[in-house]
């Protein structure tokens, strides 16, 4: 299929920093005009600037996706002003890491609801604009915590596993609308999720992957990239782990 005269719009969630702000880059130099979403506005006029300077085009919208009315009013706001909603890209994401026995219940909803049920809520609210523009592209980043597990991550492999049965379901109700939803589960990424760990645990993690190297942000963006562009009509209701073959399943 061709692509577009008009620019497709993107709304990209957690766009401040690491993977998002990655993704963000890169949709933006592949052409789309990117709205960044993330809870505060410092760091995404940084990167608004940075992509117009690259001879992108770029928007801020400063939202807690934990905020679920917020964050469908952010969403309706981009389709009033552009008219269009083209490309969602359900990044953000927390950890809030402790083993079953020690688990609080906050713990856990708050994972869940800034990891999963941000997810619904954007969708829920993209899915009409995107309905409107017979085209939709909806990629979530999940996490291979999510398809294996991974001890202290009982609410965060929970939520990301989730997110892989609820896209499966949306792809599935909105195919024949030109709409797709798949999933892209990283592995082990350089951000600031993953530099705390101490170096024997990075080195135990490399030592695990098949190329024995950490990811960088713009490994999943590149996947990002294809999935939600407009040849990748055909691929939907997929899993896409990028991991350096940590888990190969
Ligand atoms: P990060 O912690 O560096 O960045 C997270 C982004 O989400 C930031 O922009 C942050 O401001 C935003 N965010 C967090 N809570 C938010 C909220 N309530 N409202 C709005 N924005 C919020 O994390 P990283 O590593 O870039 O992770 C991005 C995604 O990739 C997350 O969903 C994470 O679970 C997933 N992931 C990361 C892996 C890694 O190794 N770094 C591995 C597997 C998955």
């Amino acid at each position: 299929m061709a692509e577009s005269n008009e620019k497709r719009v993107a709304f990209v969630t957690g766009a401040s920093r690491g993977i998002g702000r990655a993704i963000a880059s890169r949709l933006a130099a592949d052409g789309r005009h990117v709205v960044l979403a993330s809870r505060s506005e410092g760091p995404l006029n940084e990167l608004k600037t940075e992509i117009e300077q690259a001879g992108g085009s770029a928007s801020v919208c400063a939202v807690d996706v934990g905020d679920g009315a917020a964050l469908a009013a952010a969403i309706e706001g981009v389709f009033k002003e552009h008219g269009r909603l083209d490309i969602l890209v359900n990044n953000a994401g927390i950890t809030r890491d402790n083993l079953l026995l020690r688990m609080s219940d906050e713990e856990f909803d708050e994972v869940m609801n800034v990891n999963l049920r941000s997810a619904f809520v954007a969708c829920r609210a993209a899915a009409r604009p995107m309905m409107k523009g017979k085209f939709g592209r909806i990629v979530s980043i999940a996490s291979t915590s999510g398809l294996v597990g991974n001890s202290g991550q009982a609410n965060y492999a929970a939520s990301k596993s989730a997110l892989v049965g609820f896209s499966r379901t949306i792809a599935r109700e909105l195919g024949t609308k030109g709409i797709t939803a798949n999933v892209i589960a990283p592995g082990f990424i350089e951000t600031d999720m993953t530099k705390d760990l101490p170096p024997q645990v990075t080195d135990h993690i490399k030592g695990l992957l098949a190329v024995r190297d950490l990811g960088k942000p713009e490994d999943i963006a590149a996947a990002v990239a294809y999935a939600t562009s407009d040849e990748a009509g055909y691929l939907t209701g997929q899993v896409i782990t990028v991991d350096g073959g940590m888990t190969m399943c």
